[in-house]
């Protein structure tokens, strides 16, 4: 089975994709900056935004799958500062660095994550990432792009910003958030099946109004605020990064999530 160098295994995504990879056979390195004491992989020390332990980490490995990013909304919710600025030194230039490396180490397959609706949003993060996206779709690497609608601990998150407000204003746009989860499932069987370029996205099976996926956080969490349903336009929706997709649909459901990860007050 090829051996695996995965970017970013330490993040939301990453936990679920290791385990996932070398469930279905393959050896998996992970290059990251620290090792994390209870996950049992092996490690290649290094960083993207420096380009330091690059070539190493990359020593016998046949795919690269890179799900590193630094997203500073994701990191501690949105704030005002993130609508004018993001940094870039590891989602461009530490992309640019990995494919250069990737390309001196004859690498197979690169493998880069990326989110649906990019083109449409005017969020900085999200140009960030679409900038990252197109080097890997431009370098003479033999690529696969996937992009998912957002993950349900980002949603989580950001309606958690929200709580101590008593009214709820969300827009009425047309989103099916997924799980990290069934987006690994879906990432190893693309690094299995031979095929390269823009997979079909993937989102997951609720697809309801926002302001329904902001109830259904409410509830779980028994919490008593009044969600006022607003209605956005399209092209207001995609600028907020508020997505969907029906290419391919995870299994978990937003409710299942809630009831793993978020406990009744
Ligand atoms: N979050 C979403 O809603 C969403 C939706 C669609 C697609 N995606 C994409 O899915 C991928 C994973 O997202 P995520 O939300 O799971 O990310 P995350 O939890 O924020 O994790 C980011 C990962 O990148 C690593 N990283 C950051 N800076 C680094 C550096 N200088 N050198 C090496 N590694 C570095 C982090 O390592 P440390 O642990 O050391 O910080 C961590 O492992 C990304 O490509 C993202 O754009 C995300």
């Amino acid at each position: 089975m090829a051996k695996i160098l995965v970017t970013g295994g330490t993040g939301h995504l990453g936990r679920d994709l290791v385990p996932t990879l070398i469930k279905s056979g393959h050896g998996v390195r992970l290059l990251a900056r620290k090792a994390q004491p209870d996950m049992a992989v092996e490690w290649a020390i290094g960083d993207l935004a420096t380009g330091d332990g690059l070539e190493d980490a990359l020593l016998g490995i046949h795919t690269v799958v890179h799900a590193a990013t630094l997203s500073p909304i994701a990191k501690r919710g949105m704030r005002l500062v993130d609508f004018f600025s993001s940094p870039s030194d590891v989602d461009v230039d530490g992309t640019r660095q990995l494919l250069a490396a990737s390309q001196r180490a004859g690498i197979a397959h690169f493998i880069f994550v990326s989110i649906v609706g990019l083109e449409g949003s005017t969020l900085p993060y999200s140009r960030v990432k679409l900038a990252g996206e197109r080097l890997v779709r431009e370098s003479s690497l033999s690529w696969s792009v996937i992009r998912a609608t957002p993950f349900y601990y980002l949603l989580a998150k950001m309606l958690g910003g929200l709580t101590w407000l008593p009214v709820w204003p969300l827009p009425t746009s047309a989103s099916n958030p997924v799980d990290t989860r069934d987006v690994a499932t879906y990432i190893a069987q693309a690094v299995d099946d031979g095929k390269r370029g823009m997979r079909p996205e993937i989102g997951g099976p609720d697809m309801m109004p926002f302001s329904t996926f902001g109830r259904r956080y409410r509830d779980a969490l028994g919490l008593r605020r009044l969600v006022v349903p607003l209605p956005v336009s399209r092209r207001i929706s995609l600028a907020m990064g508020l997505v969907e997709t029906a290419e391919h649909l995870g299994k978990r459901h937003w409710t299942d999530w809630l009831s793993e990860h978020e406990r009744r007050t």
